[in-house]
């Protein structure tokens, strides 16, 4: 795809503004993910990790501390500016990782020698996932592990602000959140793609998460602070005042009678594991799976 470079740096620039208050608003949401993600794909002592999306290391982080100093966790970023914090928060911390400026559709790592991969809340702003799941599949030692987290669906209550929006986002935009070929459109697409990749055993987990805003400020305020400053963004100047208006006025009858507002968030938590590219364990999985 020819546009794949600009899709993936205006993703970038976009995390970019966000790094500063990126997961430090005062909502629980990333971090949860993260740990529960780690629950299930299970790195362990001295496993070497690879956190592709990392962001501001809510996965990092808790990685490090499951694989101790024997092992090594790799965090992978396309947004210089999260990349920046993130490394200045391992120094501060004196945690047992490193990061590094790399496009996850294409990372520049050697073949086969993660122990686990993970990639939270990232695939869905890939421009191609199947090719990406197809490189990260590479990277994998024979029978590592791959650990995903994509959202699964949205909470109906919550369509009329979702809408307010509508208006301003292009057309492949829309198309690509309603096209029911995403990869991302639904666990059995899901699983295909980590089929076609040459990953097996896929199995996907979904959870119901409840966030918390404590008023309709909060929200606003969270969502310009991570992927979704992307809508708020393609508002124009002129609109911006006004649209803020209509959505906080959209907001307020979400209320609960302490005030605070509550959002269902759906979240798929998906594991696979790497057989070698000559095939063993894809047919028959037949492959020796070295223990965990
Ligand atoms: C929603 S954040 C998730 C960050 C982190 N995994 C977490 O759970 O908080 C998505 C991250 O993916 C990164 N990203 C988007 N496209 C990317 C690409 N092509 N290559 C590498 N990172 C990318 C963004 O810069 C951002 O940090």
């Amino acid at each position: 795809m020819a546009n794949q470079p600009d899709v993936a740096s205006g993703i970038a620039d976009v995390f970019d503004r966000t790094a500063d208050t990126y997961d430090a608003v005062g909502v629980d949401f990333f971090g949860v993910f993260a740990r529960l993600l780690l629950d299930d794909v299970g790195p362990l002592t001295g496993d070497r990790v690879l956190d592709i999306g990392c962001g501001r290391g809510a996965v990092l982080f808790p990685a490090a501390d499951r694989v101790g100093p024997t092992g090594s966790v790799l965090g992978i970023d396309l947004s210089p500016a999260m990349i920046a914090r993130t490394e200045r928060d391992i120094a501060e911390r004196g945690v047992n990782a490193t990061v590094a400026v790399m496009d996850a559709q294409a990372p520049t790592l050697p073949g086969q020698v993660f122990d686990t991969i993970v990639a939270s809340c990232v695939v869905f702003f890939l421009p191609d996932p199947v090719a990406a799941l197809r490189a990260w599949h590479g990277l994998l030692r024979p029978g590592g592990r791959i650990g995903l987290t994509t959202f699964s669906g949205d909470d109906p209550r919550w369509s009329p602000v979702r809408e307010v929006f509508g208006p301003y986002l292009p057309p492949e935009l829309i198309w690509s959140m309603v096209n029911p070929a995403n990869p991302m459109a639904s666990t059995e697409n899901f699983e295909s793609a980590l089929g076609s990749a040459g990953f097996t055993s896929p199995s996907s987990v979904i959870r119901e998460h409840e966030i918390t805003f404590a008023c309709p400020e909060h929200w606003v305020e969270w969502s310009w602070s991570h992927g979704q400053r992307l809508f708020w963004e393609l508002v124009p100047p002129a609109d911006q005042a006004a649209v803020r208006a209509e959505v906080l006025s959209r907001l307020t009858p979400l209320r609960d009678p302490d005030g605070c507002l509550r959002m269902t968030q759906t979240v798929r938590y998906t594991i696979a594991r790497a057989f070698p590219a000559d095939g063993h364990g894809a047919a028959g999985q037949s492959y020796p799976v070295p223990p965990r």
